[in-house]
């Protein structure tokens, strides 16, 4: 299945490649109750469909502390290892329960630069299947306002799809 997925594009307009890769995505993880397989698996297929990603990862809410977030699973150059609930973008995110769509990263207040080279993102809140925030989700593009409403209603079709759905309902 990895190798199928690796050696083929997806093509198409934006929303009907998030509609195939969420499926690709559903097959892959059949049957798969790991939270860290998902999130791995999820950050590779993404990065490997939308070339306008540039990083690809999950923050996750330290049980040990949990107003801040601990990097998990990801796609790319060295990310930050934790950003406390309230700061950049991410941060933001956790706080509100909300999609934060930045166009410019660098106009963000509070914006934390693991990579210079990242110029917009879009970060997406993921909850479990009880309603609780267990992560969020980050994409940074290295092009300036790279996210649009294709890529929240896509990512966030995935993101409850795939942690928000009890697994026998998947
Ligand atoms: N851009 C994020 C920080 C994480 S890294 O970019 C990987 C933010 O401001 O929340």
């Amino acid at each position: 299945m990895a190798e199928a997925f690796n050696d083929r594009s997806i093509e198409g307009d934006k929303a009907s490649r998030y509609a195939l890769v969420a499926q690709e995505i559903a097959a892959v993880l059949d049957g798969e109750s790991n939270a860290t397989a998902r999130m791995a698996t999820v950050t590779a297929m993404l990065a490997a469909t939308f070339d306008h990603y540039f990083w690809t990862g999950f923050y996750v809410v330290d049980p040990a502390k949990p107003n801040e977030l601990v990097v998990g699973p990801y796609q790319g150059t060295l990310g930050c290892l934790r950003i406390p609930f309230g700061r950049g973008v991410c941060g933001a995110a956790a706080q509100t329960g909300l999609t934060q769509v930045v166009k410019d990263v660098h106009a963000f207040p509070g914006h934390i630069a693991c990579d210079s080279r990242s110029a917009s993102e879009i970060v997406v809140p993921v909850r479990d299947p009880e309603g609780r925030l267990f992560a969020v989700l980050d994409v940074d593009s290295d092009r300036l306002a790279a996210f649009d409403d294709d890529d929240r209603r896509g990512l966030e079709q995935i993101m409850r799809a795939t942690f928000a759905r009890p697994p026998g309902d998947r």
